[in-house]
């Protein structure tokens, strides 16, 4: 599948090989860091976002994208509905069918509440599903929720919420223990220990997998779960808007069926917000790893009732997105692949930064790599990248590794006839995650009466930058906490008469400050085509 010009370019590659097995490659000092990712890491191009004209956050900075959907009309502007018709009455409403929503759920129905699930496409259609690498949690006797702590802040520039961090650390083991429980098939040794690695970041092994397919083995549990103990799943049905009552409190959510077109009323004591990221709105027209889904729904729905956005503006590129083949531009190569020894080089074959740099680093120096000091490799639709030296994995661990520990990655590149133990692959960040999201609690809570969030579309866990592992573990440590926290809070919420009042007050919100849009949002499926009028 390779050009002739790139087989060139692999044997710079091969040349260079043996003589860096076994070298350690010097990490960057602070001050390089710093600038590494003020001259070349997206979240510094100031052209690229833009500060909010109305609500919670208003004069704090977003990616443009994301502004044009919080600053933008209801979908039901003209929709005439009557809250008085109620379809599903329940104690807790969850909006995201997900990792967190499922946690967050099984935790709401062991407080005895009545639970909804709605979700916007099928249940376990999330990040979940795709995420790879694994898991975090400081499990092992060498390591503690300590040590963990500390990465976690280093990782996320000391500008992470202190409490939730600490909740994250301090949760994780446990959380382990309940998916193995549950029936999770994480890697083990022979005498059934977890089997851990190093992520970008990390200062001890502490990352658990199931192969390269962790969060799909997760998700399969969980939704197992959830199927096991009969909690309603609404699919295809997104929240269009969430619903107060007459004091203001969230009291549940207009959902849309996609396949009647037909509006219906969620009636709920308590509402948890697990609809995830935001990576199909392309920012700064980065390819993305998520699935069809992320289009930050949750976001621009709970900024419209006052919830708060922290570090909204701290977008994840993945260092590792498949740069080559185009057929899967932008999918995701697990940091696992370089966690078990793959390392990064240009077009001379000559490794430029240390290999678990954290990612916003890794991406700015592969990112100035390729623009900036000319050393990417072309690839034939004009994209460059940079090799990621995977046959290092099988000449450091055996013969026998990649088949073992990365088989997804290897049928990924096997069938575009890349035989990944054998030659190198090429990569390019990335739009991976949302580092940010709504300002919660250590409980899940927002600073809206019984609204929770969890999940991607959480904010502060992670400060500016979020490790690898510690996605998958916070949508269940915060998930589980929002859905016993919620579900419990529902026996004594009395829900008022519900209301939309709020948006017709966002509206004017946004007149009134000068926006004038004709965009409606949340947008819930990506915008791929120009539409149908362009087809008739
Ligand atoms: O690289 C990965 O496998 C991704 C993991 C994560 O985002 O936590």
């Amino acid at each position: 599948m390779y050009t002739a010009e790139m087989r060139e370019l692999i044997k710079k590659v091969e040349a260079t090989r043996s003589k860096r097995l076994g070298v350690h490659f010097a990490r960057m000092t602070p001050e390089e860091k710093e600038n590494v990712l003020q001259e070349n890491h997206p979240d510094y191009k100031e052209q690229c976002f833009r500060k909010l004209a109305v609500g919670a956050n208003k004069g704090s900075k977003v990616p443009v994208e994301l502004a044009d959907l919080i600053e933008a009309k209801s979908r039901l502007e003209n929709v005439k509905l009557d809250l008085n018709r109620v379809h599903y009455d329940i104690d807790v409403l969850i909006i995201g069918g997900g990792g967190a929503g499922a946690s967050a759920a099984l935790e709401a129905h062991n407080q005895g509440a009545k639970v909804l699930i709605a979700t916007k496409l099928r249940m376990g259609d999330a990040n979940t599903m795709m995420a790879e690498g694994g898991i975090q949690a400081a499990d092992k006797p060498e390591d503690s929720p300590a040590q963990h702590y500390i990465d976690v802040m280093g990782g996320g520039h000391f500008t992470n919420k202190k409490e939730l961090v600490s909740t994250l650390v301090k949760d994780a083991p446990g959380v382990i223990k309940w998916l193995n429980d549950l029936g999770v098939m994480f890697d083990k040794e022979h005498d059934g220990t977890m089997v851990t690695t190093h992520g970008g970041g990390t200062s001890r092994k502490r990352m658990h997998a199931a192969a390269d397919y962790t969060g799909a083995e997760i998700m399969r549990v969980l939704r197992d779960e959830v199927v096991n103990r009969g909690i309603e799943v609404a699919e295809f049905s997104p929240a269009v808007e969430i619903l107060l009552d007459k004091n203001g409190k969230a009291a549940g959510a207009v959902l849309y069926n996609l396949e009647t077109e037909e509006y219906l009323i969620a009636r709920a004591k308590t509402i948890i917000i697990t609809t995830g990221g935001a990576g199909r709105l392309h920012y700064q027209g980065f390819p993305t790893s998520n699935h069809y889904g992320a289009t930050a729904d949750g976001l621009v729905l709970a900024y419209r009732i006052g919830a708060e956005l922290a570090f909204a503006d701290a977008i994840q590129y993945h260092p590792t997105g498949v740069a080559y083949p185009p057929q899967i531009f932008g999918a995701l190569v697990t940091e696992k692949v370089r966690s078990l020894g793959a390392t990064p080089l240009n077009c001379d074959g000559e490794q430029f930064v240390y290999h678990l740099e954290t990612r916003d680093v890794s991406s700015a120096a592969i990112i100035r790599e390729c623009n900036i000091k000319n050393k990417g490799i072309d690839t034939p639709t004009g994209v460059k990248g940079v090799w990621l030296d995977t046959p290092l994995i099988e000449m450091i661990h055996g013969e026998g590794t990649i088949q073992k520990r990365l088989p997804a990655m290897l049928r990924m590149y096997k069938k575009f006839d890349i035989d990944m133990r054998k030659e190198p692959i090429l990569v390019y960040p990335t739009l991976h995650y949302q580092n940010g999201g709504l300002l919660i609690d250590e409980n899940g809570q927002t600073r809206v009466e019984n609204l929770y969030v969890a999940g991607e579309a959480a904010g502060g866990i992670h400060g500016r930058n979020r490790l690898m592992g510690n996605s998958l573990l916070d949508i269940l440590v915060f998930g589980r906490r929002a859905g016993a926290h919620a579900g419990a809070k529902s026996r004594e919420v009395e829900v008022n008469e519900l209301s939309l009042e709020h948006v017709q007050e966002y509206h004017n919100s946004l007149e009134a400050n000068g926006v004038k849009t004709d965009r409606v949002s949340p947008m819930l499926l990506p915008h791929y085509t120009h539409g149908r009028e362009d087809c008739e």
